[in-house]
Order: structure tokens, then sequence, then C-alpha cells
């Protein structure tokens, strides 16, 4: 397996797969049809990040706004959902990927709650790439279920909310031990964030692709890892600093 960090490679990359329903409109076909169509791009990119050595990838599924949709559409997605996590479970395991699904999942009928559950426990154990489903997931319900987790800690005694500090928000987060998101992909064209990692993005490098998620490919990713390899990451530092040159550091005398 390749080493990320030497490679220039992102160690965490999320991304909002988006523009199924024009995918389909284009070809004159109902929107789920894209939404089957974007199953694919998910096998493809999923395998291609596990090859990579890509520690961890997270995919925006369905957003806590997602519910607005009409009804129909609402309800084929459960269903996609459902058949496709068991129909790649198996294999998601075989290839030693353990699978997180993130978001408010008490919403979800009950037999896609135990599937969820049955396909977290079958690969709980394995300890190659993570692969986190973000399903009813908001950014904003992520902080807010931090919030509220840290509160009743600090109720009960067992936190000292003078201690509270960034590192404890992240620790109640849905993605917590787990690193920052360092590439945030959206595909579909548009560009805002739409309620996804608000907190794990803060330094994430961002990549817009106009391509509509069926047509994302390994390839395409590869576009992105190669743009995301020649971006200079400056964490609040200077380009000197980060060259580890002496000079121009901005320090007196
Ligand atoms: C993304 O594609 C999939 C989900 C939000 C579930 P869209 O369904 O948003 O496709 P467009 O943006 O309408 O083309
Ligand atoms: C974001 O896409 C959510 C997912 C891809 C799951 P949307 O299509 O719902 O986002 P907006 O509404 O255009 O911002
Ligand atoms: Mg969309």
């Amino acid at each position: 397996m390749t080493d990320a960090r030497l490679d220039r490679l992102p160690r965490h990359v999320a991304i909002i797969m988006d523009g199924n329903g024009r995918w389909a409109k284009r070809r004159g076909q109902p929107r789920h049809a894209g939404h089957r169509a974007g199953v694919e791009s998910v096998r493809d990119v999923v395998e291609a990040c596990a090859d990579k050595g890509i520690e961890v990838l997270t995919l925006f599924a369905f957003s806590s706004e997602n519910w607005r949709r009409p009804k129909p559409e609402v309800k084929l997605l459960m269903e996609l959902f459902m058949l496709v996590l068991k129909r790649e479970t198996r294999r998601l395991d075989t290839d030693n990927v353990r699978l997180r699904i993130i978001g408010d999942r008490l919403a979800f009928p009950d037999k896609l709650q135990k599937r969820i559950r049955d396909a977290e426990a079958l690969t709980a154990t394995n300890d190659g790439m993570v692969l986190q489903i973000a399903a009813n997931y908001g950014g904003r319900w992520d902080i807010a279920e931090a919030t509220r987790r840290i509160a009743a800690r600090v109720a009960a005694g067992e936190l000292d909310a003078a201690a509270c500090n960034e590192q404890t928000v992240a620790e109640h987060l849905s993605f917590a031990g787990l690193p920052d998101v360092d590439l945030f992909i959206r595909t579909g064209g548009e560009q805002r964030l739409s309620n996804f990692v608000l907190w794990q993005a803060a330094y994430a490098e961002l990549y817009f692709s106009d391509l509509l998620w069926p047509d994302f490919d390994a390839r395409a990713l590869e576009t992105a890892f190669t743009d995301f390899a020649a971006r200079e990451r400056r964490f609040g530092k200077t380009t000197e600093q980060l060259k580890g040159s002496d000079e121009d550091q901005g320090l007196p005398g």
C-alpha cells in the first residue's frame, strides 16, 4: 500500500456526489435512472481510493435537507440504499474496507437501520480504508449533536466546561478519531458546501468538477488527485516557512 503522505495524496477525501438528476434528464430519463447510474460511479471511486491507499473516503449520499424532495424520489433513494448495502457489503468486507454510516439514522425505516447495523458489524474489524456514507447527514446536525453530548457529559460531571476546547468538539463529532478532510470534491458544477462536512473541512482543499456524478470515474478522480498534489497547503504559515527557508519568517531583528 502506498503511503498517502509521501505521495502527496490526501489522507481523507470527501465527495458531494451531485448531478444524478441532471444526468438522467439529459437522457430523457426519470431522475431515479440517474441515481441508479450513480451507484456505478460509487463502486469505481471506492475501488480506486482503496487501491491508492486513501485512509478515509466520505461520500454524501443523502442530506438532512433531501427529505424535502418529492416523496417518491425519497422512497426510491431509501430502497436503493437498502439494495446497495445488501449487494456491496460482502465485497467491501473482502476488500478489507471498514464501512461506517454517518448521519441521523433514527429517521430511517427499521429495516434499513438493521441493515446498516449489520453492514457495520460485518466490516467493523477491517483495518483497510474507512468508507463513510453520509446519509441523513448535515454538518450542522453533526456539530449540534456533539454539543448536546458534551453538554450532557458536563451536566453529569464527567467533563469540566472550562476545559472544553476544539479537541473536545472534534472528539464528539461523527468523525471522531479520523483525520480531517484534506480534499473536498463536488461534482455536478455547483460550487457550494450544502451543509456537508463543515467542521472537518476547515482546511480542506476544495475541488469542483463539472462532470455529473454518473460520469465521474477513477480517471476523473486521478485528475482531482493531480490537482491536489500541486496545491500548497499553508495552514496559516508563509510559503517561505514551508520551504524551510530561514529568511523572511517575520521574526524581529
Ligand atoms: C445527487 O444528485 C444525489 C442526491 C442528492 C441524493 P441530485 O439528485 O442532486 O442531482 P441534480 O443535482 O438534481 O442533478
Ligand atoms: C447535496 O446535493 C447532497 C448530496 C449530494 C447527497 P443537493 O443536490 O441536495 O444540494 P443542493 O440542494 O443543490 O445544494
Ligand atoms: Mg443536486
